[in-house]
C-alpha cells in the first residue's frame, strides 16, 4: 500500500483563523481524502506555530503570559478543525515537550555536522514575518513581505546556507517536479541562483522560544523551530532513520505562495545538512482576497471560517473554496459569489437531482428499484460518459487541479440532469412502469458514483446521500464498482436548502475583534 505524508503549514498563532488558513486545511484534507480513496494509508497532520517576538509582546499587551496567549489561540485553530470537518492524524504546537526535544536534538545534528558557528547579526527585521532582510531587499521602506523592519544587532548563531547552493541547484535539476507549480520553482531557482547567505538560526532579543542547546541565552530562530514541526510529528528523533521511513519517503508539504522559500530552500538545506532525504514534494497555493482586498483586521473584511460553516456548513464552504480558486492563483472570497454557487451547483443541480430521483423512487416505487436486464443506446451512452468523468477526475486531483476536477464532476451532474429532462421518467408512471423503474435505477447508480466523487470535498453530505441511497458502501475508487442489483430507499432528506439571497445584507460573516 502506498503512504503518504500531507501537511499543513502549521499556523501563527497571533490571529484567529480565517479563510486563508481554513483553505491550506480544507486543500490538503480533499487531498488526503481523495489518496485515501485511493488506498493509499495517509498521515495528514496540522498545528499552531507559537513562538516568537511577536507573540511575546502580544502577550505583554493583553497582560497574559505567552503561553497563555499561545493556548487560547491555538484552541481556536484546533477546534476549527471539526468544524469543517479535517481529517487529520495528529495536531502539533510547538509549544509541546516532544517538539522541544526533537528541535534541540536537530539542532545539535547541525552543529555536529559542522553547520552551525557563533557570529553577530545586524540587519532589518520584519518582526511580524519573523525574517531579517538586508537594505538591498526593502521595498519602500518595508520588508519585501510588507512588515514595518527596524535596524538590530544581535549575537547569533548561524547557518551555513551558502553551503548548500550547489546541492541545492542539483537537487531542484534531478527532481523538476519538486516545487508546485513551475512558476515558484523558477522563483526558488532564481534565488538560489542570486547567491545564498549564511541564515541567523537563533535570537538573544527575547525569550519566548525553545533554547539552544548549551547556550541558553538564545532561543531558535523560529522557522527552524517550525519547520522541524514535519519531523516531530513524524516521530524523530526516536524514529532517527528518517530515510527509511514510508511516510517520510513521501512527503508533500502545502503552503502558501509567500512561504514557498521556507520550505523548498531553508527545509531543504537544513536536511541536507544532517542527511535526511528532503521532501518529495512542495506545493504552493495563491491567496484569498476578500471582497477584492487583502484581508485585516482594520478594513473590517476578515472572512470567519467558523461563520460560514454555521451558517452554510461545512461543506457548502470547503466546496466553493476548492470550486472558485484555480489552485495556485490568487482568487477573490466573496458572499454573493459563495450564494451563487451554492445555489446553482449545490441546491439545484446536485441536491434537486438526488432529491427528485430519491423522492420519486419512494413514493411511486415504494422505495425499490432493480438493475434493469436490458440498457438502451441512450442509457448506455449517459453511463459511459459519467464513466468517463471518473477517470478524468483522478488525475486532476493527482495534479492539484481542484477546481476542474470540480468542473468535471458539475458536468456529470449536468448529464445526469439532461438524461432526467430528456427521459422523464415522471410521466411513464401508468404508460410504461418498467422503463420507468430502469431508468431510476440507472439514476441512482449514477448519482451514487457522482457521489462518491465528490466525497472529498463535501464529506458530511456525501455520506449522508449514500446513506439515503441505503447501499453498503465503501469510501473507495473501485473502477468496476456496481451497485446491488436492488436497492431499497427509505429515508430522505434535502441535502443543500436554497439560501435566501433576500437575506444577503443580513449575514454577517466577518470576524468581530
Ligand atoms: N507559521 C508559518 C508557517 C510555518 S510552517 C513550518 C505561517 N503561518 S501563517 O499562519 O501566517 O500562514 C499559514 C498558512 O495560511 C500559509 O500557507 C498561508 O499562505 C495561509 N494563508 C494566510 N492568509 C492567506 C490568505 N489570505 N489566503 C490564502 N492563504 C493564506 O506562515
Amino acid at each position: 500500500m502506498s503512504r503518504l505524508y500531507i501537511t499543513t503549514p502549521i499556523y501563527y498563532v497571533n490571529a484567529k483563523p480565517h479563510i486563508g488558513h481554513a483553505y491550506t486545511t480544507v486543500v490538503c484534507d480533499v487531498f488526503a481524502r481523495f489518496n485515501r480513496m485511493l488506498g493509499a494509508d495517509v498521515k495528514f497532520t496540522t498545528g499552531t506555530d507559537e513562538h516568537g517576538k511577536k507573540v511575546e509582546q502580544s502577550a505583554v499587551k493583553a497582560g497574559i503570559s505567552p503561553q497563555e496567549f499561545a493556548d487560547n489561540i491555538s484552541k481556536l485553530f484546533r477546534d476549527l478543525l471539526p468544524v469543517l470537518n479535517i481529517s487529520n492524524n495528529d495536531f502539533i504546537r510547538t509549544t509541546e515537550p516532544r517538539h522541544k526535544k526533537t528541535v534541540q536534538h536537530f539542532w545539535k545534528k547541525l552543529k555536529d555536522a559542522g553547520y552551525i558557528y557563533l557570529g553577530e547579526y545586524s540587519g532589518w527585521y520584519d518582526m511580524r514575518n519573523e525574517a531579517y532582510f538586508a537594505e538591498d531587499e526593502l521595498v519602500d521602506g518595508k520588508s519585501p513581505l510588507g512588515g514595518e523592519v527596524q535596524y538590530i544587532t544581535e549575537p547569533c548563531y548561524f547557518f551555513k546556507l551558502s553551503a548548500f547552493q550547489d546541492k541545492l541547484l542539483e537537487f531542484y535539476e534531478n527532481n523538476p517536479d519538486f516545487v508546485y507549480p513551475v512558476q515558484r520553482r523558477n522563483e526558488m531557482l532564481s534565488f538560489i541562483k542570486q547567491g545564498l547567505r549564511d541564515l541567523a538560526i537563533s535570537r538573544t532579543t527575547f525569550s519566548w522560544g525553545i533554547p539552544v542547546p548549551d547556550d541558553p541565552k538564545h532561543v531558535v530562530y523560529v522557522w527552524l523551530d517550525a519547520l522541524t514541526n514535519y519531523l516531530t510529528l513524524n516521530g524523530y528523533p526516536d524514529n532517527e532513520n528518517q530515510n527509511n521511513d514510508k511516510y517520510w519517503n513521501n512527503v508533500i508539504h502545502f503552503v502558501g505562495k509567500e512561504i514557498v522559500k521556507f520550505h523548498a530552500i531553508y527545509w531543504v538545506a537544513f536536511l541536507m545538512a544532517v542527511g535526511i532525504k528532503p521532501p518529495k514534494q512542495v506545493v504552493s497555493h495563491g491567496w484569498w482576497l476578500s471582497e477584492g482586498e487583502k484581508m485585516s483586521k482594520s478594513l473590517g473584511n476578515v472572512q470567519d471560517p467558523y461563520k460560514y460553516c454555521r451558517l452554510f456548513g461545512s461543506d457548502a464552504l470547503r466546496y466553493y473554496m476548492l470550486r472558485e480558486l484555480t489552485f495556485g492563483s490568487d482568487g477573490n472570497f466573496a458572499l454573493e459569489a459563495f450564494i451563487q454557487r451554492y445555489n446553482s451547483v449545490l441546491a439545484n443541480a446536485y441536491g434537486n437531482l438526488c432529491n427528485r430521483v430519491l423522492s420519486f423512487i419512494c413514493k411511486r416505487c415504494n422505495g425499490v428499484v432493480t438493475r434493469p436486464t436490458e440498457l438502451l443506446p441512450d442509457d448506455e451512452k449517459f453511463i459511459g460518459e459519467v464513466d468517463g468523468g471518473i477517470e478524468q477526475v483522478i488525475p486532476l486531483v493527482r495534479q492539484y487541479n481542484f477546481s476542474r476536477y470540480l468542473e468535471k464532476v458539475e458536468h456529470m451532474i449536468s448529464l445526469a440532469n439532461q438524461y432526467v429532462d430528456y427521459q422523464k421518467p415522471w410521466g411513464l408512471k401508468d404508460s410504461e412502469p418498467k422503463r420507468m423503474q430502469d431508468i431510476l435505477f440507472i439514476l441512482a447508480e449514477q448519482i451514487y458514483k457522482i457521489t462518491k466523487c465528490l466525497y472529498p470535498v463535501i464529506p458530511h453530505t456525501a455520506e449522508k446521500l449514500l446513506k439515503q441511497l441505503g447501499i453498503p458502501y465503501e469510501l473507495k475508487f473501485i473502477p468496476t464498482e456496481k451497485i446491488p442489483d436492488v436497492i431499497h430507499i427509505t429515508d430522505i432528506e434535502p441535502l443543500f436548502p436554497r439560501i435566501d439571497t433576500s437575506d444577503i445584507q443580513k449575514l454577517n460573516v466577518y470576524a468581530e475583534g
